[in-house]
């Protein structure tokens, strides 16, 4: 553990000295998952089809449509930390987790589960890039991979500004994280994020913002995630994501190991620095 403390931080200080490139246009030309060290492992900032098409090509296969969810959604090797939603054209429109219900801590609260959708066995959370309601309506004619981003779950749905200067107070800002971005978090209750935000406030959805602009986002559960596609950062790092970090984190009853994903909308993410 502390190895690889050490090589976040350096990793930090390092990129921070070629600090010379900037962002490209600001288009989302990609959808990439999983941040990672170590740049010879395939897992680590994967690019995911954003073609149906492309996708049955690579082998993953529906696993719900239109009919029942919001979307044509597809899943690879059965693994639900990441399904690609796609709209009736079959485009890129978002994408989703799901999460298996009777989680420890009683994950996720019941003030968070208006984010996600109840589909009986799991609790899903979907992100979307173009309006949800167009998703399987198919009458907006557009480019790939879409130019907003909305969190949207049975109850409650979030809209998230596409720049920084934006941002309102039910956003709270953090860290910048090189190969990542400057990181927003959110209390579902719209307070600032602080030591004492209770856990179960905690919404499971951050920002990741680079040149003002925002060209990523994940997803962070306070809950141990066995699939590969999950990140699972260590409590003594989190001070390098957060200006004030929720001291919940330190308290074994009330978390455990986290499960988070980065999600990239463009094709250089090693490139963000914030
Ligand atoms: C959608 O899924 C349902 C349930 O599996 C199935 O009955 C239906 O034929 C599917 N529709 C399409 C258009 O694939
Ligand atoms: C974002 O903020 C800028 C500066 O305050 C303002 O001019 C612009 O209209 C805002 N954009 C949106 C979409 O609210
Ligand atoms: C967890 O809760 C138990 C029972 O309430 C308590 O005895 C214990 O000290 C708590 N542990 C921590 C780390 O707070």
């Amino acid at each position: 553990m502390k190895f690889e403390i050490i090589l976040l931080v350096a990793l930090n200080i390092a990129l921070g000295q070629c600090f010379l490139f900037n962002k490209a246009n600001g288009k989302w030309n990609d959808l990439k998952v999983t941040w990672g060290i170590n740049p010879f492992n395939s897992k680590n900032f994967q690019s995911l089809p954003r073609t149906e098409a492309e996708a049955v090509s690579l082998g993953w296969t529906k696993e719900k449509n239109c009919s029942q969810v919001n979307g044509n959604r597809y899943i690879f090797n059965n693994d639900n930390a990441v399904l690609l939603i796609f709209d009736v054209r079959g485009i890129i429109a978002g994408i989703a987790t799901s999460i298996p219900k009777g989680l420890p801590f009683n994950y996720p609260s019941n003030k968070i589960q208006p984010l996600f959708n109840d589909e009986g066995e799991f609790y899903t959370l979907s992100a979307y890039f173009i309006e949800p309601s167009s998703v399987c309506s198919g009458q907006v004619a557009r480019q790939l991979t879409g130019d907003r981003l909305i969190i949207k779950g049975n109850q409650k749905e979030l809209r998230v500004p596409m720049e920084q200067q934006n941002l309102s107070g039910f956003w709270t800002q953090g860290k910048c994280f090189y190969t990542m971005g400057l990181h927003v978090w959110a209390d579902i209750e719209g307070n600032q994020i602080d030591e004492n935000t209770p856990e179960e406030n905690f919404s499971p959805i951050f920002l990741l913002y680079n040149s003002g602009k925002l060209n990523g986002f994940g997803f962070a559960f306070n809950a141990d995630l066995p699939s590969k596609r999950f990140e699972h950062p260590d409590k003594n790092v989190l001070n390098m994501f957060f200006r004030r970090t929720p001291l919940f984190y330190k308290d074994a009853n009330k978390t455990g190991k986290l499960s988070t994903l980065h999600i990239y909308l463009d094709k250089t993410p090693r490139l963000n620095f914030c």
